[in-house]
């Protein structure tokens, strides 16, 4: 359980629809709140019984902003995305001030090439670790693959698109590789089959430019449970090891739910 000492109170600043069932929204960030790019915030609203509902995001925004970003997803019905879906600038959302999660590349040793793969939701913290700059002097090449169902909900793509005027890494932007996928209608320029058929039959490779090794690569996985077990499947089965406490491998995983 969470005390009060434990969590801020903060406002929310911005809201932006993308569908009807996805959002991104922006608070005012305490001083003291610290992160990882690719880790997670725990969220709080009050409860119809008064009592706090606390849920895990993926933080979007950089390290460095004085904002945090958050993309939502509503699950009708959902205790607290009914909630938060409700919510408008000005309205208050407790955030906790601890940091959570291991979706950060420092759970990896060596590699060159990073592959970031994600559904839904679970681009958010990638577009994070995108906006840090050790993320591009690290590594030599960079893949974001983002799958969703409906074109509408490729979020975040104008985003990655505008990381090539950055200030800092825009000069580096070349080593970044963007792939979207829309499984259930047709998209232009966007491929067409779930992750893991993308990888068995070798299109993301060839849509990408260049293979999957794991003296180089090192992947980063995180969205629906069930495409996290598959993925992860599909790597361990060819030699790639999850990186645990202490013994970094070649692969971090996270399930949203
Ligand atoms: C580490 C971690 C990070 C997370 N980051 C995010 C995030 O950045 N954005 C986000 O929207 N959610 C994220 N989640 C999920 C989030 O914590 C809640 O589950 C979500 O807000 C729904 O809450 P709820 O109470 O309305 O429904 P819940 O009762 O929590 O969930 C009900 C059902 O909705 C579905 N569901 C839940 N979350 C998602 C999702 N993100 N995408 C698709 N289906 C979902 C699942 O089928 C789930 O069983 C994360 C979860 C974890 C564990
Ligand atoms: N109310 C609405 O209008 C609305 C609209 C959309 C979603 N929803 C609800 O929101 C929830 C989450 O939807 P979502 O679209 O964000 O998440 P999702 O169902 O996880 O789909 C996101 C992407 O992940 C893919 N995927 C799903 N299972 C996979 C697996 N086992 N392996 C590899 N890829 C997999 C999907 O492909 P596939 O297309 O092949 O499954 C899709 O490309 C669902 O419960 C859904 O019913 C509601």
């Amino acid at each position: 359980m969470s005390q009060p000492d434990k969590f801020t109170t903060e406002k929310i600043t911005e809201i932006h629809a993308w569908t009807p069932h996805l959002f991104s929204f922006k608070t005012t960030r305490y001083r003291g709140f610290r992160f990882i790019p690719g880790q997670f915030a725990r969220l709080g609203l009050p409860g119809d019984d008064g009592k706090i509902i606390w849920r895990a995001y993926s933080i979007v925004s950089a390290s460095y902003d004085e904002y945090l970003e958050f993309f939502s997803i509503v699950v009708p019905g959902g205790a607290f995305t009914s909630r938060l879906s409700q919510l408008r600038e000005g309205d208050e959302i407790h955030v906790e001030k601890m940091n959570y999660g291991f979706l950060t590349t420092d759970r990896f040793a060596g590699g060159r090439d990073l592959w970031m793969l994600s559904t839904g939701t679970g681009v958010a913290p990638f577009v994070s670790i995108l906006f840090e700059a050790s993320t591009w002097e690290e590594y030599e090449r960079i893949v974001l693959v983002h799958s969703v169902r409906q074109a509408a909900e490729l979020a975040y793509g104008d985003t990655v698109a505008s990381l090539r005027e950055h200030e800092y890494f825009g000069h580096l932007s070349e080593k970044l590789v963007y792939v979207p996928v829309v499984t259930r209608e047709a998209h232009d320029g966007a491929l067409a089959h779930r992750i893991p058929t993308l990888l068995d039959n070798g299109e993301l490779e060839a849509r990408v430019g260049f293979g999957l090794d794991p003296e180089r690569s090192r992947i980063m996985i995180c969205g629906n449970p069930e495409m996290v077990e598959e993925t992860r499947g599909w790597f361990t089965g060819r030699g790639y090891q999850v990186s645990r406490r202490g013994q970094p491998g070649h692969l971090a995983l996270e399930n949203l739910w």
